[in-house]
């Protein structure tokens, strides 16, 4: 049934999604995606997915966190079924890959299953999870964190975006819209999930290989500051006496690259998104709020590492009070051999160059790991790019990637 991948197709559904939020840059040939999650376009993009899932007659349904599961019924509805998927929303500058193909892969292997009119004793789910990117509210992840029991769901409806609005306005708005969707429970367990995901690092591109079998993922923890001084005039107000938000910040970050610094370059430390308040070049910053992203392979380290953070920022400010709330935890994960081994077969029957690889990146697949057997499959990211509107993997890099999902989930659902 790999042979019944269609390249071309599982490429043009892609493309057709990457509209969806697409956007140009300028003075490259470059092609961006800004599509948030239970936002407009995001909408506008499942039900894309929903005409197409239907025209193969699986059967569409959503869950009180809007993931949104499309199922090809198995030979013994009794069994538990595997599952499979990924993320439709984008970051704000994304790029046309990052989450949507593992959907669209997804679907092209139930596509490919239909054509070759293969049944299966386990029924197959297709999942599109709810934010998982934390590009609109933060952190990402909330729609598996919510299904699978991590955090209660309850937690996430306060999140508010840059405009001000609620995660749960967004998500109860995006439910009444789908009404006409049937419901279903939130969580399950699965026999088996897998999911297929771009690298989005530079391994397996320099190293030559067509895929990757997953053999974990890495913790992270995501961390907000706020660091708050005085307005002043920056005309007249001494420097000495100055509570100024934006001078702590830099000594915080300062002391935290310290605290950080690796020379086995394995722990990742980035302060990325920063708000200054009043936000005007004559006027002294009363606010800083930096947020930070910590990740490490080890739990130890990640424990320690994050857990040092507050005291580090309280040494190296002067003059400002400092609040910090951990807005996300995802410790290490191993992935199960079952997975692993029957996407390594799986590629192996496929004549491809497999190597294992651990993600850098957070899946939603993280979350299913106390679930169920997981795992996951990576095709190559062109120079490693992601996050980017230059992220790229080829047409045939892609359908590559299909068929060995294809096949892992056909041999886990026997
Ligand atoms: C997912 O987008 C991540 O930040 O790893
Ligand atoms: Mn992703
Ligand atoms: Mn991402």
């Amino acid at each position: 049934m790999s042979g019944s991948v269609r390249e071309a197709r599982q490429w043009q559904r892609l493309m057709e999604l990457a509209e969806i939020g697409g956007f140009a840059v300028p003075g490259t040939e470059h092609v961006g995606v800004n599509r948030p999650c239970l936002s407009a376009l995001d909408r506008q993009a499942r039900r894309t997915m929903i005409g197409w899932a239907q025209e193969i007659g699986l059967a569409v349904s959503v869950d009180e966190a809007a993931n949104l599961f499309f199922r090809r019924e198995g030979t013994d509805p009794s069994l538990a079924p595997v599952l499979t998927g990924s993320h439709m929303d984008s970051q704000p500058e994304g790029g046309r890959f990052d989450g949507i193909w593992g959907v669209v892969a997804g679907l092209e292997a139930l596509h490919a299953l239909h054509d070759a009119g293969v049944q299966t004793r386990r029924a197959i789910e297709l999942v599109a999870w709810t934010n998982e990117e934390g590009g609109r509210f933060r952190p990402g992840c909330t729609g598996s964190m919510s299904w699978s029991g991590h955090t209660d769901p309850a937690a996430f409806r306060g999140i508010l975006d840059g405009d001000g609005i609620a995660y749960g306005d967004a998500l109860d708005e995006q439910l009444a819209l789908e009404a006409d969707i049937p419901r279903r429970a939130l969580g399950g367990r699965p026999h088996a999930y897998v999911e297929a995901h771009i690298e989005q690092g530079p391994i397996l591109e320099a190293e030559g290989f067509d895929i990757g079998v997953v053999t974990g993922i890495q913790g992270s923890r995501w961390f907000t500051v706020t660091l708050t001084g005085e307005t002043a005039h920056a005309g007249t107000a001494p420097l000495r006496g100055r509570k100024d938000a934006v001078q702590d910040m830099l000594r915080a970050v300062t002391a935290l690259n310290a605290l950080t610094a690796d020379p086995t370059d394995t722990l990742r430390f980035t302060v990325a998104r920063v708000e200054v308040s009043p936000n005007t070049s004559n006027s002294v910053a009363n606010r800083a709020t930096f947020t930070i992203d910590l990740r490490h392979p080890d739990r130890a380290v990640l424990i320690e590492k994050g857990d040092a953070i507050l005291a580090t920022i309280q040494a190296a400010v002067r003059d400002c009070t400092v609040e910090m709330v951990e807005n996300f935890h995802a410790m290490p994960v191993p992935f199960d051999p079952l997975v692993t081994g029957t996407v390594a077969a799986a590629a192996a029957e496929e004549g491809l160059r497999a190597r294992q690889i651990p993600s850098g990146a957070f899946h939603d697949a993280q979350f299913l790991v106390p679930i169920c057997p997981t795992g996951m499959i990576f095709v190559p990211s062109r120079r490693g790019i992601s996050h980017n509107p230059a992220e790229y993997s080829s047409p045939a890099q892609l359908a590559a990637g299909a068929r060995v999902l294809v096949r892992t989930l056909a041999a886990l659902a026997e």
